[in-house]
C-alpha cells in the first residue's frame, strides 16, 4: 500500500491486488516512531490517467485478435495488476506518538512511510478497551473479539437504530443481559414481547437468567393500587394520557386530598366521590370519562394482595435483574398510560433511593413515550440516574435533542439517505463516514460510534445469544394443518 494524496483529513492510498482490505477497516500509517491511524471509508478503482486509454487498447486486443496470444516478457499480467488496483479512501481517527496517543497530525511521507492493515484487537488495545468489565459483541471482519465496556454505558445515553429485521433487538438483548451480569438493573418496555422469555434458553429450559428476570403484563400479573400512587402520576396519566382538561383537573385534585385525608384511596371510592362531588356537570362528565378509561384499562385494583409494587420488584432485582414491562396487546392509550405510570414510578424511586440507578431500554419510544418525556429523559431522569437506550427503525422519530446527547450509536443497516442522513447530524464522526459504512452493512453488522470505542467507529458483527431471542410470534401460515396438506400434495405431484 502506498499514499497517494491528501485532501482535508481524506487520505487516499493505493492498493494492490492480494491485499485485502475493506471498508470499515482500521490501516496504520507508520514513520519515525510515529503512527497515524486512519479508518477505511471507501474503495474505489484506481484512476490513473491512462488508465482508460490502456483498457480500451487492451478491450480493443483481445477483440481482434486471433491466433497465439504471446506475451514474452509477460507486460499483460503486470498491466491487469495495475489496472486492478485500488484507491482507498481514508479518514484519519487518531495518531500515536512513541506508541502514545497524541492529538497532533501530521502529512507523512509518500516514500517512507509504511502502511499495514491494523487488526481490530490492536485498535481496541490502543484505545484500552473494553476496560474493566467487558460485554462481548462478537467479531470484527478480521476476526478479532469485540467487546465494549459496560461502564461506557452507565450514565450515558444510547441509540440503536437500523432498519427492520437487522438485528437491533438481538443487540438490546445482549446489551440488557451484558449489564444485568455485572449487576445493574435493567427495565425494559417491551413493545411487542419479544423480551419476554430471555429467561429460557433456545430449547426451552430455564436458564442463568431466569431467576433475575421479572416479567410484567400491565392488567394481567402488573396491576397497581391508588393507594401507592402518588397524585403527581395520576394527574400525569389524566392529564397527559387522557386529556383532562384544567378546570377538571384541578376538581379532581380536590376530590384526591379528601380521599387521601380519610385514607381512602380506592378506585371504588374515587368513582364514588366523582358521583356526589359538589361540581359543575361538565367538569362531573369530564372526571367520569377518564375514570372509566381508568377502569376499563384493567391496570388500577383494589385487591391489595394483587396490586404490584414495584419498589418491591427492583428490590427483589437487586444485585442484578431484568424487569420487562410486556407492552405487547396494549391500545395505545393505555401503553401510554402504563409507561407513564413506569417511569414516573422509577423517577420517584430513585429519588429516595441515593445508590441506585437504572438502565432503560425503550423500543420504538415515540409510539408511548410523550413529547415532553424527551427531554426529561435526557435532563431530568438521567440525573435521577435513568440511562436509557432507545431503539428505533425511524430515526426521525426521535428528535434532534436525544441525537444531540447521544453518547453511543450502534448502527445497523439503513439504504435510505434520509435516515442515514438524520444518524449522521448526531455522531461526532463526518457524515461521509456514516452513510458510506451503514448502507453497506450486511444483516446483524452494526457500525459503533461515540464513546465506548472513543469516537473510532467499529464494524462488529454481533454473536448470537443462547437465549430464546423470540417472544410469542403469531404466524398465519405456520399453525396451519391446510399448509401442510397443501405441501405435500405439491410434493407428491411434483414426484
Ligand atoms: N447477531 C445475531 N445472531 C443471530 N441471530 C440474530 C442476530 N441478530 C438478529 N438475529 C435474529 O434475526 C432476527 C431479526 O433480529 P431483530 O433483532 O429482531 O431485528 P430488529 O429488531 O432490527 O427488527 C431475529 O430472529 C433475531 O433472533
Ligand atoms: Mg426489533
Amino acid at each position: 500500500m502506498r499514499l497517494y494524496k491528501k485532501e482535508g483529513d481524506t487520505l487516499k492510498i493505493l492498493c494492490f491486488p492480494g491485499e485485502e482490505v475493506e471498508k470499515g477497516d482500521y490501516l496504520a500509517i507508520e514513520e519515525d516512531g510515529r503512527c497515524l491511524l486512519v479508518q477505511v471509508i471507501d474503495t474505489q478503482f484506481a484512476n490513473i490517467p491512462g488508465m482508460l486509454e490502456e483498457l480500451l487498447r487492451d478491450l480493443a486486443i483481445r477483440d481482434v485478435a486471433e491466433g497465439e496470444d504471446v506475451d514474452a516478457l509477460d507486460v499483460g499480467s503486470h498491466l491487469a495488476y495495475i489496472q486492478d488496483a485500488r484507491l482507498l479512501v481514508c479518514k484519519v481517527r487518531g495518531a500515536l506518538k512513541a506508541g502514545r496517543p497524541t492529538v497532533e497530525r501530521w502529512l507523512p511521507s509518500r516514500v517512507h512511510s509504511k502502511i499495514r492493515s491494523l487488526k481490530l484487537s490492536e485498535l481496541l488495545d490502543i484505545l484500552g478497551l473494553p476496560g474493566e468489565l467487558p460485554i462481548e459483541l462478537g467479531w470484527g471482519r478480521d476476526g478479532s473479539h469485540v467487546s465494549i465496556d459496560a461502564k461506557d454505558l452507565d450514565g450515558r445515553l444510547n441509540i440503536i437504530t437500523g432498519k427492520k429485521g437487522t438485528g437491533k433487538s438481538h443487540l438490546s438483548k445482549l446489551l440488557a443481559l451484558g449489564l444485568v451480569d455485572y449487576g445493574a438493573t435493567v427495565v425494559i418496555l417491551d413493545l411487542n414481547g419479544e423480551y419476554v422469555n430471555l429467561g429460557y434458553t433456545p430449547e426451552g429450559e430455564k436458564n442463568e437468567y431466569y431467576d433475575r428476570i421479572v416479567v410484567l403484563r400491565p392488567g394481567g400479573n402488573f396491576r397497581v393500587s391508588l393507594a401507592q400512587t402518588s397524585l403527581k402520576i395520576i394527574m400525569g396519566i389524566l392529564v397527559h394520557t387522557f386529556g383532562l382538561p384544567g378546570t377538571s383537573a384541578r376538581e379532581f385534585r380536590r376530590i384526591w386530598s379528601h380521599l387521601k385525608a380519610q385514607n381512602n384511596l380506592s378506585m371504588k371510592a374515587l368513582g364514588e366521590a366523582i358521583r356526589v362531588w359538589k361540581c359543575n356537570e361538565l367538569v362531573r362528565d369530564a372526571l367520569y370519562s377518564r375514570y372509566y378509561a381508568l377502569v376499563s384499562s384493567g391496570f388500577f385494583t383494589d385487591d391489595d394482595g394483587e396490586a404490584v409494587d414495584l419498589a418491591d420488584v427492583l428490590k427483589r432485582l437487586d444485585g442484578g435483574g431484568l424487569l420487562i414491562v410486556n407492552l405487547r396487546d396494549l391500545s395505545p392509550s393505555h401503553r401510554r398510560m402504563v409507561v407513564e405510570y413506569v417511569l414516573e414510578k422509577l423517577v420517584e424511586l430513585l429519588s429516595s433511593w441515593d445508590s441506585g440507578a437504572i438502565f432503560l431500554f425503550a423500543e420504538e419510544a415515540h409510539l408511548y413515550m410523550r413529547e415532553t418525556y424527551w427531554d426529561d429523559v435526557i435532563t431530568r431522569m438521567r440525573h435521577l440516574g435513568v440511562f436509557t437506550t432507545f431503539i428505533t427503525n425511524q430515526p426521525d422519530s426521535l428528535g434532534e435533542n436525544v441525537y444531540r446527547q447521544a453518547d453511543n450509536i450502534f448502527l445497523f443497516n439503513f439504504t435510505n439517505q434520509r435516515d442515514l442522513e438524520m444518524v449522521s447530524r448526531a455522531s461526532s464522526i463526518d457524515a461521509e463516514t456514516v452513510k458510506l459504512i451503514a448502507n453497506e452493512l450486511p444483516p446483524h453488522h452494526c457500525l459503533i460510534l461515540g464513546y465506548v470505542v472513543r469516537d473510532h467507529p467499529v464494524v462488529v458483527k454481533v454473536r448470537a445469544l443462547n437465549v430464546q431471542t423470540m417472544g410469542r410470534t403469531r404466524l398465519f401460515f405456520a399453525s396451519m394443518p391446510i399448509v401442510r396438506a397443501a405441501r405435500s400434495s405439491a410434493s407428491q405431484r411434483a414426484s
